[in-house]
């Protein structure tokens, strides 16, 4: 059940990316040149290929629809985050920004290993990036999700660890 899922995800991000709807976004790498579909002769608007939206994340999981939703959804808001804080060093922000280079080869599974691991010292940080990540990229994150923010009393929720490792 769950293998099929993945599956199923993995084809819909590669249709979706096929279809060019998330070049913006980066499918992957910038010279995957589109596969050649380029040939297929669409005649009618496009209105009703437009692939749907989930509006949530449970939506989207239980959909198999993670990867629309993200761009859809996570992407675009959390983009406005990142370059709100570093305009110039997030100029440049799609999926590999969370996910690392598995976002290039359809592997999306978090935490990701390539972002700086955390440890006590980061948890309890006050300088800028930590307080950011605090205040704005946990909670945006945890409420895309539809999730709480992480609680160390009860150690549940959505943190830190949700996207980082910890060292
Ligand atoms: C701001 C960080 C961020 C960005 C940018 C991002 N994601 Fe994610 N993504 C996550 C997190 C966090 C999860 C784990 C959600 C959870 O806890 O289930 C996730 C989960 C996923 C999953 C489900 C993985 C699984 O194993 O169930 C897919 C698929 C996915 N993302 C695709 C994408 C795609 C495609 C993009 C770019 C269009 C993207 N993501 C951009 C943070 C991000
Ligand atoms: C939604 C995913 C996500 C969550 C949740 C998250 N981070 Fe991050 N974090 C990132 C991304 C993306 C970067 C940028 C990596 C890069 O520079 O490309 C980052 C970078 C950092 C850095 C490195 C800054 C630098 O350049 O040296 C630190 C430290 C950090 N995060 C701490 C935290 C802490 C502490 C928390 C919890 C309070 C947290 N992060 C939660 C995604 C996340």
């Amino acid at each position: 059940m769950l293998r099929r899922h993945a599956l199923w995800t993995r084809h819909l991000l590669t249709l979706t990316c096929a279809l060019g709807a998330l070049a913006w976004a980066g499918c992957g790498d910038d010279d995957d040149g589109g596969d050649g579909d380029d040939t297929t002769v669409e005649t009618d608007t496009g209105a009703d290929t437009t692939p749907s939206v989930p509006t949530t994340w449970d939506e989207a999981v239980a959909s198999g629809q993670q990867g629309a939703y993200m761009s859809g959804v996570v992407v675009p808001a959390m983009k406005d985050k990142f370059q709100e804080f570093d305009s110039a060093g997030f100029e440049t922000f799609n999926c590999s920004t969370c996910h690392g280079s598995g976002a290039s080869v359809g592997s999306f599974s978090m935490p990701n290993a390539e972002l700086p691991p955390l440890g006590p010292a980061d948890f309890a940080g006050t300088d800028a990036v930590h307080v950011f990540m605090q205040t704005e990229v946990v909670p945006t994150m945890a409420g895309l999700l539809g999730m709480d923010t992480f609680d160390p009393s009860t150690g549940e929720g959505f943190g830190c660890l949700g996207c980082h490792t910890s060292e």
